[in-house]
């Protein structure tokens, strides 16, 4: 990657602050430095934490340089190989690896020729939506189709149910060559995953036990549906690599974004604001939302703190797009409840530019825009919308990317892990675990009658009954 492509993403909190948004809205300089304590504390407990726990995650920018090889190198065969590349896993083991192909391919890649392409079609199929399974299975030639089956867990029933459909479609169809459509992506010991792996020789990558799925996206996990994907992996750690640094050497909540980001976040919610809209200005970056939503809800979203009393923690991810939603969410931002803090995201340089043409020179109300660019257009909006908010006197602060490449959204995607490690800390909490999806997970496995789910079957049985005259 080029030099001047290597450009720091930067925050401003401008509009989350007291001078512009008013002292009954906004947050004063007072009340930063009443919270930094906590904020210093934050920044210990990251730097104290790393790679201890579950916060793995810390280390994969630093600690992966073979498994990049094995990476690229298993990406060069597939893209040599085959027409289609489908991801099958769900929440931390698909909603990166979406993002990021939305984020760094071209908008329409799998309608490209191959040719434009230079790699494989790409799918995430994150549901059991049977229509959607038969509809995939309409516009693959499964022969000339690789499946990277992702989970963590190795027994999540969405992912191995996909598993086992189509592994029974490619053993029928193609016989004792049937394994090498599959790659595993899974925990080294844990799960089923890993002993259908080794039983059937699957290529495997393995997640590294102390990275969680939602924290995944810089592991196997994204690296390699990216590098099918053509995109700098590499780059994307250099990204993550030189956040991580800003976090690492600095404690300063006024040097050091990620903290301030979530030492703003912290004094919101406080304040009472319980929702977090994250509002891309890109229709590239709409599933980084996506993916943000998923860190955030599952991982500040806690019934308990960590000396066991009740807090319900948590904000609300909402997402929106710039501008799209201008359009119909912003009315509600700008005059609803004052329960937000919204984050737009902005891009100064786009890819591409689209000029606005000339010939309603007799029209001057449309007039206005001749000449101009769809990326001035899209940047305006932008600010209209932040001044709108502001004078709304709604909290609401910028992320800005110099552009969209592997570099920046490596950061981006560090910058969203490490303030939610911050802010999980300041609100005293276990970042790190998901007891209310996994709740789910094992009532899943009880309806179906899964052995040493018993316990929880005869619980689920017990609960009320529903009543008919409730259903109209
Ligand atoms: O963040 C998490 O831990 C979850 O969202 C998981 O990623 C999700 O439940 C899928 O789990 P697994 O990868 O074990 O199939």
């Amino acid at each position: 990657m080029k030099a001047e492509q290597m450009k720091p993403i930067k925050v401003d909190f401008n509009n989350m602050m007291s001078d512009f948004i008013g002292s009954k809205e906004g947050i004063a300089q007072r009340d930063i430095t009443l919270i930094k304590p906590l904020a210093d504390e934050a920044a210990a407990a990251y730097k104290k934490g790393r790679g201890k726990g579950m916060t793995g995650w810390t280390e994969l920018p630093y600690n992966q340089s073979e498994i990049v090889a094995d990476i690229k190198k298993t990406a060069g065969e597939i893209i040599e190989k085959f027409d289609n590349f489908v991801v099958l896993g769900i929440g931390g083991s698909a909603l990166g690896p979406f993002a990021v192909f939305n984020a760094l391919c071209h908008l329409r890649y799998n309608d490209l020729s191959k040719r434009k392409r230079k790699g494989p079609r790409f799918f995430v199929e994150d549901n059991v939506d049977p229509e959607r399974m038969a509809a995939l299975l309409d516009v693959v030639d499964i022969g000339k189709t690789v499946f990277n089956v992702i989970t963590k867990s190795g027994s999540t029933s969405e992912t191995m149910s996909q598993y086992l459909i189509i592994s029974d479609i490619l053993k029928k169809k193609l016989g004792d060559k049937w394994n090498q459509h599959i790659i595993a992506t899974t925990d080294t010991k844990n799960g089923n995953l890993i002993k259908l792996a080794k039983d059937n020789k699957f290529k495997t990558f393995y997640i590294p036990a102390n990275v969680g799925g939602r924290f995944s996206e810089l592991c196997p996990v994204g690296l390699l549906p990216a590098a099918v994907l053509g995109i700098d992996i590499e780059a994307m750690l250099e990204g993550a690599k030189y956040i991580d640094g800003v976090c690492s050497e600095s404690d300063d909540v006024f040097a050091n974004a990620p903290l301030m980001s979530a030492a703003l976040q912290y004094i919101s919610i406080k304040k009472g604001k319980n929702i977090s809209v994250m509002m891309p200005y890109a229709d590239s970056l709409r599933y980084m939302a996506d993916w943000y939503c998923q860190l955030w809800g599952e991982s500040l979203g806690k019934e308990n703190d960590l000396n066991g009393q009740k807090i319900y923690a948590g904000q609300t991810p909402v997402k929106a797009l710039g501008v799209t939603d201008q359009h119909s969410q912003v009315q509600l931002y700008t005059e609803g409840p004052f329960d937000k803090v919204i984050t737009l995201i902005a891009v100064e340089k786009y890819r591409k530019t689209v000029k606005i043409a000339d010939g309603c020179a007799e029209y001057p109300n449309v007039n206005f825009l001749c000449g101009h660019t769809l990326n001035e257009l899209i940047t305006n909006e932008r600010l209209a919308t932040e001044y709108a908010l502001q004078r709304a006197q709604r909290l609401n602060h910028t992320i800005i990317l110099p552009s969209v490449n592997a570099y920046t959204i490596g950061q981006l995607i560090m910058f969203f892990q490490i303030e939610t490690a911050y802010l999980g800390t300041m609100l005293n909490i276990d970042t790190f675990n998901q007891p209310g999806v996994e709740e789910g997970k094992n009532a899943t496995y009880a309806l179906f009658g899964r052995q040493g789910y018993e316990e929880k079957k005869a619980e689920i049985k017990a609960s009320p009954k529903k009543k008919s005259k409730y259903i109209i």
